[in-house]
């Protein structure tokens, strides 16, 4: 990774961790985290235990982000969460477009396009997840569903916000697999969609930070996150036990 970004590992909870259970956790990682520097850190807990884990991580080095957003201010969209409703629990970023909302909830292109800006204008950090089937790999179109995806996705984010953005290349067939891409495959698909965002503005892609996810855990970090292009990790399982997320933290 260049020294210019500051990796981020971000830990994204999935529907787990219940309010009690999450208190538990954060109890639990903010001490393993304690000596740790030079890396910024994220948990993505389900909505309902956003406003605790912000009071709970006050004064850490634990940022919260949550794990989707509705584009809309506010409005009739029964059971979405908007982002000032984030900002004003005190939430710092988002992930938007993670595969699982993409496949089981039908998240488009469409609507992502029309969530990024909004995030960056209410000052959420937005992570727009992206990656290909294991069959559009073995097809050869990985990057063809990568640049379909980052142009999509970023149609309406202006050149000069790019760099503010993060981006998560989550091969599906890494996600809760176990079966982790090679440090080539990372780096080859991560150096393709930074080339991507400096097709459009190069000078901000140089601050766009890339993160890998898929199976990443305490021994396999290190070696993802040395490569050149891998500004750090968005960790599934791993994030959810203490020991596990604080080591990978630590190869940040
Ligand atoms: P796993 O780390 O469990 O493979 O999940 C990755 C992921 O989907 C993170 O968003």
């Amino acid at each position: 990774m260049s020294s210019a970004r500051i990796p981020l590992i971000a830990g994204n909870w999935k529907m787990h961790e219940t309010i009690a259970e999450a208190e538990q956790l954060i109890a639990a990682l903010l001490p393993a985290l304690s000596t740790v520097s030079g890396v910024d850190v994220a948990i993505c807990p389900p909505f309902l235990a956003l406003q605790a884990m912000v009071e709970s991580t006050r004064g850490s080095r634990v940022q919260v982000y949550a794990q989707n957003m509705h584009h809309a201010p506010e409005g009739a969209y029964t059971g979405e969460v908007a982002a000032p409703m984030l900002t004003e629990v005190g939430v710092h970023g988002v992930l938007l477009g993670h595969s699982e909302r993409r496949e089981m909830f039908g998240e488009s292109d469409r609507e992502l396009a029309q969530k990024l800006p909004v995030a960056l204008d209410a000052g959420l950090t937005p992570v727009l997840c992206v990656g290909e089937t294991e069959d559009e790999r073995e097809r050869g179109d990985t990057e063809r569903k990568l640049r379909h995806q980052v142009q999509e996705d970023l149609a309406h984010v202006p050149d000069d916000q790019l760099g503010d953005l993060v981006i998560a290349y989550e091969p599906i067939w890494a996600i809760g697999t176990g079966q982790v891409a090679t440090p080539e495959q990372a780096e080859e698909a991560i150096g393709f969609i930074r080339a991507l965002v400096a097709d459009r503005a190069p000078e901000q892609a140089e601050r766009t930070r890339l993160l890998y996810g898929g199976s990443v855990n305490p021994d396999n970090a290190a070696e993802l996150l040395a490569l050149p292009d891998v500004d750090g990790a968005l960790v599934g399982g791993a994030s959810l036990d203490a020991t596990s997320f604080a080591a990978i933290v630590a190869a940040g």
